[in-house]
């Protein structure tokens, strides 16, 4: 067992068999949401966008349902975002500095990645809570990808993943909007939430 604190977290050692995988562990360990203030560019590439999305692909999906899927907004996509959510303050009635507010929302982190659910509902082998444990799994393979590469992320989701007009300009018959990860360069290293003792949530059976 090495002697690097890192290579033990929460008083756990990271005992894994290979070198590969005490790295693998550790990044993974060592992950923690960012919010779109703290995040700047570079923001996720194209191909980075593929990294992030075949790791999504690697949530537990039984049949392969795959029921999610990516809008990614990045330059003028984070206008129109930016114009959504100004829309939806107007409509609440909000003006002048709350107004520059919304639009600030939606432009603090270079790329937005939007995440729609297609959970089909009358599948005969695979009840709607699996396909969301699928999509859950997909989103924290997503801001785990983001980490590996580089990048921080931070799902968001709130009244606005709720509204008609906005997820009307996301998703199709039968999808829901989960909400956005956004995503780019955090400013800083992230900051630890503390770790749990991982004995409050196991039990032998
Ligand atoms: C689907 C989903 C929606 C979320 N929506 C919000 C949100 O609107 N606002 C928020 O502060 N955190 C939200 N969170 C939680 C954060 O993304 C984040 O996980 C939390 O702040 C804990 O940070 P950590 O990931 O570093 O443990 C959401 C998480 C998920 C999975």
């Amino acid at each position: 067992m090495s002697d690097d604190p890192l290579d033990r977290l929460a008083g756990v050692p990271l005992a894994a068999r290979t070198p590969d995988g005490v790295a693998a562990l550790r990044l993974l360990l060592t992950r923690y949401s960012v919010s779109a203030k703290r995040l700047r560019a570079p923001g996720p590439s194209a191909d980075d966008i593929a990294t992030m999305t075949l790791a999504a692909l690697r949530a537990p999906d039984r049949n392969k349902m795959i029921p999610f899927r990516f809008v990614v907004a990045r330059g003028e996509g984070l206008h129109r975002l930016a114009d959504l959510f100004v829309d939806y303050g107007r409509r609440r009635g909000k003006t002048g500095d709350e107004l520059a507010t919304e639009r600030t929302r939606a432009l603090q982190a270079p790329v937005v990645v939007a995440v729609v659910a297609r959970i089909t509902h009358d599948d005969p082998e695979v009840p709607a809570h699996e396909q969301w444990a699928c999509v859950g799994g997909a989103i924290g393979n997503a801001l785990l990808a983001l980490h590996f590469m580089g990048y921080a992320g931070k799902m968001v989701s709130g009244a606005r993943a709720a509204d008609p007009a906005i997820v009307a300009a996301h998703c199709g018959d039968g999808e829901t909007l989960v909400g956005w990860i956004a995503a780019g360069t955090p400013d800083g290293p992230p900051q630890a939430r503390g770790d749990i003792d991982p004995a409050r949530i196991v039990s032998e059976f």
